[in-house]
């Protein structure tokens, strides 16, 4: 096979996203000896000062690689996609695969799209497109609309790189490769579920992009739903791409409306993190784009109920944001106690057993029980089981990495199907619109905290509390 016949045409080419994780990961694969070719399309505004190939030699700086051979496989162009008459460098022919990876600003998206038509593409084209497609769920069934004017949908790959990171798929393999869990994995024995993604960073240069979007959309519509998805799916009877994707959905599709009563959205202000101080969000705001008030959030935690058998009663408490302690990701699963303790000094413990999937920073997997102490053999004191699997597998391939290489080979397993997709814009929605009706401010949380104190009280009023990773 030759780089000639799988092309990558990549679009937002010189965004924070191709410079943190999209370019490194395609680094990646050049140095994997992978075949592909690369156009590169970047915006029309100010450009690298040195030249896009300087530009990605300082992005790709510290990588074992050679990166002017790596060049020669890119094509880059400086584009504007809002000026129709300026031709696009696409070729399609029936030979090729080619893979449109799309990691612009939703606006651009429809502009995009109906450059594309003018292409109309070949059947082994593929379309990869980042989050969040669309600004609330009638923008995103417009361009969905447009998607689907073009492409079918076993062409259209919507990206959540939380499910190419290979915690989140052990965690299938926990759950379904072993029967020890399935037992218990139900409202009998679980009490409820959290799932926390912490950042310590803030903004950074993305100041502009994420005011117009905020956590709920950059983060619960796609990758805490996607989890949530992952830890109550039922079964699938295979693994066959659209057997998970089926079992997915229906979770989506029980999950009981979201009331703003059980969400609590909080922004950062000036505080500190690991001894260092860090400014408030709108101050960071303001030094990128001159705006001096917002009510983005950059933190969000909630209550969310599944309607079925297996789930009825047990709350799934999300939350996310930026600054925050540190970067974390984590999947606790509280049993229930005992029916009868009877061992003395058990009920102090407060907790019964609980299952931690750590993803990262590093991946591992724990399982609090409790054990006899050896003073007392009335007495019990909890202890951990602890599967290391980053000891024990070593670091493992980028999720965009094994996302791109997927899409590439055409496997969609990794990726959200539009009926998946739209739910989830469904359910987050109307609380975005509450949001917008009623201008209330976000609560303020100092840099360095776990959030707004409403975030713990939202577990306090039903008598439980946030299990904060590293606590
Ligand atoms: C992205 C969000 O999807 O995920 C970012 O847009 C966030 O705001 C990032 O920082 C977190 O990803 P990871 O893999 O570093 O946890």
């Amino acid at each position: 096979m030759s780089q000639q016949d799988k092309v990558i045409y990549f679009f937002g080419a010189t965004g924070d996203l191709a410079r943190h994780k999209i370019w490194p990961a395609i680094a990646n694969m050049y140095r994997s000896n992978e075949c592909f070719r690369i156009v590169a399309f970047g915006g029309k505004g100010p450009q690298p000062e040195s030249g896009f190939n300087q530009w990605l030699k300082d992005v790709l700086q510290g990588q074992d690689i050679d990166i002017d051979a790596f060049a020669e496989r890119i094509d880059y162009h400086a584009i504007d996609l809002l000026d129709h008459e300026a031709p696009l460098p696409v070729t399609l022919n029936e030979s090729q695969t080619s893979v449109f990876y799309v990691a612009l600003s939703t606006h651009l998206y429809r502009p995009l799209l109906e450059r594309l038509s003018q292409y109309l593409p070949t059947p082994n084209c593929r379309i990869v497109l980042e989050k969040p497609i669309g600004t609330d769920l009638q923008d995103g069934l417009e361009i969905q609309k447009k998607l689907r004017a073009l492409f079918t949908e076993d062409q259209i790959y919507r990206i959540d790189h939380y499910l190419g990171k290979r915690t989140v798929q052990n965690l299938l393999a926990l759950r379904f490769a072993n029967s020890i869990f399935e037992y218990q994995w139900n409202q009998k024995y679980i009490d409820h579920i959290q799932i926390s993604i912490a950042e310590s960073k803030g903004i950074d240069e993305r100041a502009a992009f994420y005011d117009n979007i905020g956590a709920l959309r950059d983060m619960v519509q796609n990758h805490l739903v996607q989890l949530l998805c992952l830890v109550a799916m039922e079964p699938p009877a295979s693994l066959d791409p659209e057997a998970i994707r089926n079992e997915r959905v229906k979770v989506l599709r029980a999950l009981k409306p979201l009331s703003s009563h059980d969400v609590v959205r909080g922004q950062y202000t000036a505080g500190s993190i690991d001894g260092q101080p860090v400014k408030a969000y709108r101050e960071e705001l303001q030094e990128s784009t001159q705006k001096n008030s917002s009510r983005t959030e950059t933190f969000v935690s909630l209550k969310a109920e599944i309607d079925n058998w297996r789930w009825a009663g047990v709350p799934f408490y999300l939350r996310t944001g930026k600054r925050l302690p540190t970067k974390c990701c984590e999947i606790v699963v509280q049993f229930k106690t005992v029916p009868h303790p009877i061992f003395q000094n058990q009920k102090t413990f407060g907790s019964s057993n609980r299952l931690i999937f750590r993803l990262q920073p590093e991946e591992s997997i724990k399982i609090e029980l409790f054990e006899q102490t050896n003073e007392d053999r009335k007495s019990v004191r909890p202890s951990k089981l602890s599967l290391d699997t980053h000891e024990l597998y070593g670091s493992s391939m980028d999720a965009y990495e094994r996302l791109l290489l997927d899409a590439l080979n055409g496997d969609p397993t990794l990726f959200v199907r539009e009926d998946e997709w739209s739910e989830a814009w469904r359910w987050v929605d109307t609380v975005l619109k509450e949001w917008e009706q009623t201008a209330t401010e976000p609560f303020s949380y100092m840099a360095g905290t776990w959030g707004p104190t409403q975030s713990i009280s939202l577990l306090a009023r039903e008598r439980r509390t946030w299990e904060d990773p590293n606590s």
